[in-house]
């Protein structure tokens, strides 16, 4: 049997099999979840073991690796291939249409958390490489899979991990698919991500809660003055006003500008995807420039004061913030941090305490859009799904990404197989059975291609 009838003939297997995958809640941000986190590396590990790979956990000082590699000739090219087993936490669960972790099929798509991201799109690469295993094909690359447990938590243990074991992670080149194609009737390569980096806010007021009929109007309030600090980070262009902010920014190039005109992106529709009301953004640049290519500031949660039913009149004690800022080349995750850090004190309100909390972050990536490799990965989306690729960048970050480049000397193809709206990170997140079987058809395709490349 050749490795594509292998994959024809066993749609269902590969199906339910990643349907066990999924049923792991292998949650990285939560401590609860360590134990899970485990069981479905052991899962992992154990899979690629019976379909041939040579396997292990390897421990990271956080969530476990799962290294696994076949290693066929020293005359073959070496391939890398990434993803990670972990997920974004499942709440809120009340917008979920099914649970998340007790994976259904439905209109077509995969409903689980880590169904996109990055579960299934992981998988498509397992069973090609089984494909070639079962049928006892001749696999004409050597493989190396490195799967993380952390990458939803920001990778913090992997670069340690990565320059520990460089030697056995040697490669030609990286494959990773944990993105998106451009629509559903375009594939892409993605040639850059957005890095990112993390801090958290703390804003302390007076000891205790104190009553604000008593107190208000003469004791300053945190979340008052949190609010500011949040209102005080942009101005009214949408420019992000921290001090230094945009000095290493490389500006948007006039490659990326023709190829991101090229692409059938439109306003409307994009808008409609996010049930927003309105686009809103920095001035003076489009869209996909905004998301791709342009550094941002979000807050991702405020917490301080009652929230509970009915009334409780105080001046709350404290109130925080977790905010991250999307980076592009050539800003330095901890320099941002620094930079932030130092103006919020600046515009702190002096009647308040203030403290950063600084998490560092990744920084941005650039992937080559021209060479043998991009050919090779061209020609093997066309051929898994039928129409030939455009090239994107993304606006999310993988931290490892930068790590493969600068540790190993390796270039990474992102080849994602998701759509933007899988709903990743959201309720009801999903992966459409037609990207499932392309990308593994894909990734089939791939590893004959990339044989061909002389490294
Ligand atoms: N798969 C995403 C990265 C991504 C997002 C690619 C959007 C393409 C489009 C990845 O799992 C992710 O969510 N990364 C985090 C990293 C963070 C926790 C350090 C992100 O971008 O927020
Ligand atoms: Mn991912
Ligand atoms: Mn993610």
């Amino acid at each position: 049997m050749k490795p594509k009838e292998f994959l024809d003939s066993h749609k269902k297997e590969r199906l339910d099999q990643l349907f066990e995958f999924l049923r792991f809640p292998s949650v990285s941000a939560k401590s609860e979840h360590k134990g899970d986190i485990v069981k479905c590396a052991e899962w992992l590990s154990g899979h690629l073991n019976k379909i041939g790979i040579s396997s292990k956990i390897m421990p990271t000082g956080g969530h476990p690796v799962v290294y696994g590699e076949k290693l066929s000739s020293t005359d073959y090219i070496t391939v890398l291939y990434y993803g990670h087993y972990d997920v974004q936490p499942p709440e809120p669960l009340n917008l979920w249409k099914s649970t998340p972790f007790e994976p259904i099929i439905e209109d077509g798509y995969i409903l689980a958390r880590g169904s996109t991201d990055d579960k299934g799109q992981l998988w498509t690469h397992v069973k090609a490489f089984e494909a070639y295993t079962a049928t006892n094909s001749k696999l004409p690359i050597n493989i190396k899979i490195l799967f993380e447990g952390e990458e939803e938590s920001g990778s913090e243990n992997l670069e340690r991990f990565v320059k520990e074991y460089k030697d056995m992670l040697k490669a030609d080149i990286v494959v990773v698919s944990d993105s998106a194609q451009f629509s559903k009737t375009q594939p892409a390569v993605t040639f850059g991500l957005r890095g990112l980096s993390f801090v958290e806010v703390k804003v302390t007021g007076p000891d205790r809660d104190l009553h604000s009929g008593s107190f208000g109007g003469s004791i300053g309030n945190p979340i008052n003055a949190l609010a500011k600090i949040i209102a005080g980070l942009h101005d009214e262009n949408g420019h992000i006003t921290i001090d230094g902010f945009y000095d290493d920014v490389v500006e948007v190039s006039n490659f990326e500008k023709s190829e991101f005109k090229k692409l059938p992106h439109k306003d409307e529709e994009y808008l409609k995807k996010t049930g927003s009301k309105a686009l809103h953004g920095e001035k003076g640049y489009s869209t996909l420039e905004r998301i791709w290519s342009r550094p941002t500031l979000d807050v991702n949660g405020i917490t301080g004061g009652y929230q509970g039913e009915g009334a409780k009149t105080i001046i709350p004690s404290w109130a925080t913030c977790k905010i991250t800022m999307r980076l592009v080349p050539n800003q330095n995750p901890n320099d941002i941090c620094n930079k932030i850090g130092k103006f919020i004190m600046k515009i702190c309100a002096p009647y308040v305490h203030c403290e950063v909390k600084k998490h560092g972050g990744a920084p941005a990536v650039i992937v080559p859009t021209d060479g043998p490799w991009l050919d090779a990965a061209g020609r093997a989306i066309e051929k898994g799904f039928g129409k030939a690729p455009v090239f994107m960048k993304e606006g999310g970050s993988i931290p490892v990404v930068g790590t493969f480049k600068h540790v190993l000397g390796a270039d990474t193809l992102l080849l994602g197989w998701g759509q933007s709206d899988d709903n990743a990170h959201s309720p009801n997140e999903r992966f459409h059975l037609d990207d499932f079987e392309h990308g593994t058809y894909a990734a089939l395709e791939l590893i004959e291609e990339l044989s061909k490349v002389k490294a």
